[in-house]
């Protein structure tokens, strides 16, 4: 067993009383730098994989990664990916071609979602090299794609995307695993489809991914019983892959102390599913991180524009926005302010806002923080996964620059 593997470390913090985000200080490191912009580490990208990996191999023979591009797409990320020997999950044509064109070969490709178009469908059909799978989420969406298949003269791989209906302790809009969820299909659809004929499409996997920031096991457990009863049921050991999803959460703040971490993860499923396949040949275990690649390799610096206290609040107005980030205005989500420099003074409370014209714009509130002035610098923590991948040019904003803080001299 490998037991050389140990968490990466934090990577943003303070040295000195300076912030510093991968042994850099940020203060000197973007001197000539505008804001707002994303900041991203190459090495703490590939530490997180290599740990991820490590970590998954301490439980599975050859588990698969399967990076969900859709947390961060951006090419030096997905050039990692390719270059680590690894795969991705994809959701559109255009994460498809992304992936492409930065080295991932499409037999490396998983294609998940629920409104795979005609047209998508048939653009990846007809490349000379096949993806690894299709995962399905309808009976529509596999009548679409052995049409399809049909018309090119082609055996597609497909895996059926099992919805559990489990409650995922997480916030309700990043929950997918529970039956009024439109993410995959029941057991009972998927049992139809076993019951029809498909002569273009080769069944190879099952896979589940019942939500995003899981704050622990239970509805994973759950889920997996669920699978593993369809497998039964159905005489499914044979496939040739088990596809666990993404969804392991990671540390944003005070919240979130009891995570499950991924040893515990992976030893939790291992236990679930080993005795299950003890007689028969046991399949190739598939995992699709999102956030836990890419998420804390990343950070958002932002500059204070100014202070505003109308008695009753006190408001730090930042020169991001909601249009950078929008994880606290669509999941409540928490994510950590800090300033370059922490003053010795008294903290105060502030309201984190942008410039945006929404209450909703705004990345904190009664947030306890070290002193703010005008023109200082902050750095808004976790920003690596759902971060530009979500921002939008609202109120004719521009997409800010991505830069990695190993290219900055
Ligand atoms: C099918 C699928 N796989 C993997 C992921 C990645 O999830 P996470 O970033 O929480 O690991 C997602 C994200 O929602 C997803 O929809």
């Amino acid at each position: 067993m490998n037991t050389n593997f140990s968490i990466p470390s934090s990577t943003l913090g303070y040295v000195d009383n300076r912030l510093h985000f991968h042994h850099k200080p940020l203060q000197e490191a973007i001197s000539n730098y505008s804001t707002p912009f994303y900041l991203y580490s190459k090495q703490g990208l590939k530490d997180n994989i290599e740990y991820f990996h490590s970590c998954a191999q301490n439980f599975f023979d050859h588990p698969c990664i399967h990076y969900a591009m859709k947390a961060n797409s951006h090419p030096e990320v997905l050039k990692m990916i390719a270059s680590l020997g690894h795969g991705v999950d994809i959701v559109s044509l255009g994460e498809y071609k992304l992936a492409v064109s930065a080295g991932v070969s499409p037999s490396k490709i998983i294609f998940s979602g629920v409104g795979k178009t005609e047209m998508e469908i048939e653009e990846i059909i007809s490349q000379k090299e096949s993806i690894k799978s299709f995962n399905v989420e309808s009976i529509d969406e596999l009548e679409t794609i052995q049409k399809i298949s049909s018309r090119y003269n082609q055996i597609t791989n497909i895996a059926f995307r099992l919805n559990p209906d489990v409650r995922a302790q997480t916030h309700q809009h990043i929950s997918t695993g529970g039956s009024c969820h439109k993410f995959g299909m029941t057991s009972g659809e998927i049992e139809v489809a076993l019951a029809q004929k498909w002569p273009n499409l080769n069944l190879v996997g099952l896979s589940i991914h019942i939500g995003s920031q899981l704050k622990n096991f239970e509805a994973t457990k759950n889920a997996i019983n669920e699978m593993l009863d369809l497998i039964r049921r159905n005489d499914l050991r044979h496939l040739s892959f088990l596809d666990f999803g993404g969804g392991l959460g990671i540390f944003y703040g005070p919240h979130d102390h009891d995570l499950t971490s991924a040893p515990d993860y992976f030893s939790q499923i291992k236990s679930q599913i080993a005795p299950f396949f003890e007689n028969s040949q046991f399949p190739q275990i598939i995992f699709e991180p999102g956030r836990f690649i890419t998420g804390n390799a990343g950070v958002l610096i932002s500059k204070v524009v100014r202070m505003k206290d109308n008695g009753i609040k006190h408001f730090v107005i930042l020169d991001a926005g909601m249009t950078e980030l929008i994880r606290p205005a669509l999941y409540d989500a928490y994510h950590e302010i800090l300033p370059f420099d922490r003053r010795d003074e008294k903290d105060e409370i502030y309201d984190f806002v942008g410039p945006i014209c929404e209450t909703g714009d705004f990345f904190a509130k009664d947030r306890s923080s070290t002193l703010i002035k005008k023109n200082d610098y902050v750095a808004i923590g976790n920003c690596g996964s759902y971060a530009r991948c979500m921002a939008s040019t609202y109120n004719a904003r521009e997409i800010p620059p991505e830069y990695f803080i190993e290219d900055i001299k």
